[in-house]
């Protein structure tokens, strides 16, 4: 039985398809990642799947149950840590978990013991005892993350869980992540915008763009499936080297003033070989870099746009106008 099975889903809002129509089906144990640009519909995807949006249309089932007519199933099997902070500042971290367990019904000794280890999972253990307003953003998240855990969900939503963090404690929360799948199994569907986030921590990544899935796979299989790695020859006769380059591994070539772009699969193992080709036909080379794509040139290669560039309009209003500009 797959962990999350999403079959035509939809949301509007009103006449806004906020999301549209995608399907996807999410194995047992995997780290599933919605990567896409601000507004593209991760989250309102994540809160259907998590019961508290309503689809217009389509269906879905989590852990077996009907995200719509099984409501109660879906929420006793799923932990959620969304992006609106809920911890009560004024309560210790030990506090904060004790509350969420008794509100679960689950029995003190067992609380106790699970409180023990969760926080201890997350490095918290020791400062279980400090107010929750001592915190730094990366404990408050850490222990946000605990807390969804304490009822032993099989599946975690996780909305932008390293947003706003500065770079050293994003890291430590992606080991974090990536421990708790490890160790106890449980399946995690991320969403977030940033494509190294994607890279480094989900198993499979679904690329979303205003409100429907444009590509889906592992992220090896994605980068692949925009033609291999990136090759940069700069040279004083670009279109020579263009010429020179036919063979079939060759999925791609663009000239530009005193370069050529050539994408291919495994580059290194062909490297050596353009180099003595080019020599051989007395084609100089000024300067060679080899690349290996990145998230960004997928979503690049199937949107024509950057992520970057969506993010760097910035503002909702912005992307509504440019939006409604080009239609
Ligand atoms: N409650 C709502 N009412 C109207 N529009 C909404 C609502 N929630 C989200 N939207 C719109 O739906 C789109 C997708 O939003 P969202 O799922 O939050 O995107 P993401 O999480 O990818 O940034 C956006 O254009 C957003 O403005
Ligand atoms: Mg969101």
């Amino acid at each position: 039985m797959p962990a999350i099975h999403a079959n035509n889903l939809t949301k509007s809002f009103d006449g806004f398809v906020a999301v549209d129509g995608i399907s996807f089906t999410i194995e047992s144990g995997e780290i599933f990642g919605l990567l896409g640009p601000n507004g593209a519909g991760k989250t309102t995807t994540i809160s259907m799947l998590s019961t508290m949006l309503k689809p217009t249309s389509g269906t879905a089932t989590v852990n077996g149950h009907d995200i719509v007519t099984k409501e109660d199933d879906v929420r006793k099997s799923i932990g959620i840590v969304f992006q609106d902070q809920s911890l009560d500042e004024e309560l210790t971290a030990y506090e904060n978990m004790d509350f969420h367990g008794r509100l679960y019904r689950i029995a003190g000794e067992v609380r106790r013991q699970r409180i023990s280890e969760l926080l201890t999972l997350v490095g918290l253990d020791d400062r279980k005892d400090d107010l929750v307003k001592t915190y730094s953003g990366g404990m408050r998240r850490r222990l946000e993350i605990a807390r969804g855990l304490l009822h032993e969900p099989k599946v975690l939503f996780l909305d932008e869980p390293t947003l706003g963090l500065d770079p050293q404690t994003r890291n430590h929360l992606w080991d974090y992540i990536a421990r708790l799948n490890d160790e106890k199994g449980i399946t995690i569907i991320l969403t977030t915008h940033y494509m190294e986030e994607a890279d480094r921590l989900c198993d499979r990544v679904a690329i979303i763009d205003r409100g429907t899935i444009i590509a889906l796979g592992t992220t090896e299989n994605l980068k692949a499936s925009i033609g291999g790695d990136v090759v940069t020859i700069a040279s004083p006769d670009p279109g020579a080297i263009a010429g020179l380059l036919t063979a079939p591994w060759v999925s791609g070539i663009e000239r530009h003033d005193g370069s050529v772009t050539i994408r291919m699969q495994d580059a290194d193992r062909h490297i050596p070989g353009i180099v003595t080709d080019l020599h051989r036909s007395g084609i100089g080379i000024t300067s060679l870099s080899v690349r290996k794509p990145t998230l960004e040139d997928v979503f690049l290669h199937y949107t024509g746009r950057t992520i970057r560039d969506e993010e760097a309009s910035g503002k909702e209003a912005m992307r509504m106008f440019h939006r409604a500009g080009r239609r």
